[in-house]
């Protein structure tokens, strides 16, 4: 990693499959603030169940840029809470834990392993109670900004697709492209529903449904940086399109941009 005036002794680190070349990247130069990348960036921001992964992930995998899940990042926070019986109230202490903690995101696009502390927990960060517990710590101004940080010490050596919900208002203002994706609650807890089925959860939509505008509400309601599309995003409705033509209509939008 270069040397970064931002970052402090957490480490962070992505590693992906050296395969992926990065065809529109800029030569790395050294730089003061990480705010403007000087690489590629596409932000691709939207709620739980817009598509915004799987969107992410075939973009970063056509381009063959680094493929970031900015909400593995909090989740991994949360669980970390949750594991170490930290209060999710005490926002000093989850800062702390938050600033402290070693989250790496390692494989590629569709191979992606989450370690917190060392620990694979993919898994167990899309449990219900990390599900929860990430929307919570998200709240809390100071984990923002060590989540920020983390997320743009990950993406300085070369093209980033990042999903998140700030990505193109916070994260990477300047990015290339904004995409912001949405879909009817509807939509959005049947696609979710069925990813937790395949996931071996036995839940119904109306029960996703719930968790969904539970979170939803945490995320669009909250001071610091709530869920918002960026002014000069690009607005989808997922709703009724099938996301291969999102990520189609999206490719198209970043090949006029390049
Ligand atoms: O997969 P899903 O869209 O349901 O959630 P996620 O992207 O894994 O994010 C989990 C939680 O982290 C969200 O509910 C947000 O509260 C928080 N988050 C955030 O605040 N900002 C981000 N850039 C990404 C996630």
């Amino acid at each position: 990693m270069k040397p970064n005036p931002d970052s402090d002794d957490d480490e962070v680190m992505t590693t992906h499959n050296s395969a992926h070349r990065t065809p529109h990247s800029a030569p790395h130069t050294p730089h003061t603030a990480l705010r403007t990348p000087h690489f590629p960036a596409v932000a691709i921001d939207g709620p739980s169940g817009s598509g915004k992964s799987t969107v992410g992930k075939a973009i970063a995998r056509a381009l063959g840029y680094l493929y970031i899940d900015s909400g593995a990042v909090y989740r991994a926070v949360g669980l970390k809470a949750l594991e170490t019986d930290t209060s999710l109230e005490d926002s000093h202490a989850v800062a702390a834990l938050a600033k402290e903690a070693s989250i790496k995101l390692e494989g590629d696009p569709d191979h992606l392993r989450v370690f917190l502390d060392g620990r694979d927990v993919t898994d167990d960060i899309r449990l219900p109670h990390a599900s929860r517990a990430s929307s919570v710590v998200a709240t809390i101004p100071e984990v923002r900004e060590a989540v920020v940080k983390k997320l743009r010490e990950m993406s300085h050596e070369r093209g980033v697709v990042m999903d998140g919900r700030d990505i193109g208002t916070k994260v990477f203002p300047d990015a290339l492209v904004k995409i912001f994706l949405d879909a009817s609650i509807n939509v959005r807890a049947r696609r979710r529903c069925e990813e937790e089925r395949e996931r071996g959860r036995d839940v119904t939509v109306e029960q996703i449904g719930v968790e969904l505008e539970e979170r939803d509400r945490r995320d669009t309601e909250r001071a610091a940086t709530p869920l918002v599309k960026a002014a000069d995003a690009i607005f989808i409705d997922t709703s009724d399109m099938p996301l291969d033509r999102v990520i189609d209509q999206v490719l198209e939008i970043i090949m006029t941009r390049s």
